[in-house]
């Protein structure tokens, strides 16, 4: 068994970023669980799936095959053998992920990989359930949080830099939405694990979360 470190909490509170960080400093492997919840999200949208048709899409799970892999220590996800790395972080597969990862048969689909992953390495693995369902035995559980304010307004400068055109309001909307649909879906919601440390990181700094965390662990 590998040392884990898992790390929940809701979209854009920099799950990805921090953990990045500390897999760096620690010599760990960094698994993004979102990120294979998105490559099912491309399959879906490739077939035209309704998201609302569970049937539809507990039956389109047959032919879909995500697999990871690293490159220079980057997480590279392949879809049915292609590298879809590059087309995940869209809003549109991020919505399609939000809406589909609550149906059981796509959980069930990804739960192996990302236990194997844990089994055999050292990680620390970002989602929503990896400290309360994937890694109840994690060696440390994060639960990373921040404002709605905060993160919407990171998100909206993070657009801005890249020259996207986007609207603050509609970004809060999104993310009110998002974390409504994460943390009230019947399989798996988005909660705290009760022996997870709470970290909110609204008011630090990037380098003062990753070094809190770094503290928890090994
Ligand atoms: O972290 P992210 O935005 O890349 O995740 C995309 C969606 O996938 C998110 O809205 C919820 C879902 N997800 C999940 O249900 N469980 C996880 N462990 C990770 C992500």
């Amino acid at each position: 068994m590998g040392y884990n470190v898992a790390v929940d909490g809701p979209a854009g509170a920099g799950k990805s970023t921090i953990a990045k960080l500390v897999a760096k400093k620690k010599g760990y492997i960094y698994v993004d669980t979102g990120a294979m919840y998105r490559a099912m999200a491309i399959h879906f949208l490739g077939k035209g799936i309704d998201p609302e048709n569970m049937k539809a899409v507990a039956e389109a799970c047959v032919d879909a095959n995500v697999t990871i892999d690293y490159e220079d220590g980057v997480q590279q996800v392949y879809l049915n053998g292609e590298n879809v790395t590059d087309k995940l972080r869209t809003e549109e597969v991020g919505n399609m992920a939000s809406k589909t990862s609550q149906i059981p048969a796509v959980r069930e689909k990804l739960l192996e990989l990302q236990r194997g992953l844990a089994r055999e390495k050292d990680v620390i693995m970002d989602g929503r359930d990896i400290g309360t369902c994937i890694l109840p035995d994690a060696d440390v559980k994060i639960y990373l949080t921040a404002s709605v304010e905060t993160r919407a307004t990171r998100r909206f400068e993070e657009l801005k830099e890249k020259g996207v055109p986007c609207d603050y309001e509609e970004i809060a909307k999104d993310i009110k939405e998002r974390d409504a649909r994460d943390m009230n879906r019947e399989t798996a919601p988005l909660r705290k694990a009760e022996d997870a440390h709470l970290v909110d990181s609204s008011e630090m700094t990037i380098e003062e979360v990753v070094n809190a965390i770094c503290e928890y662990c090994r």
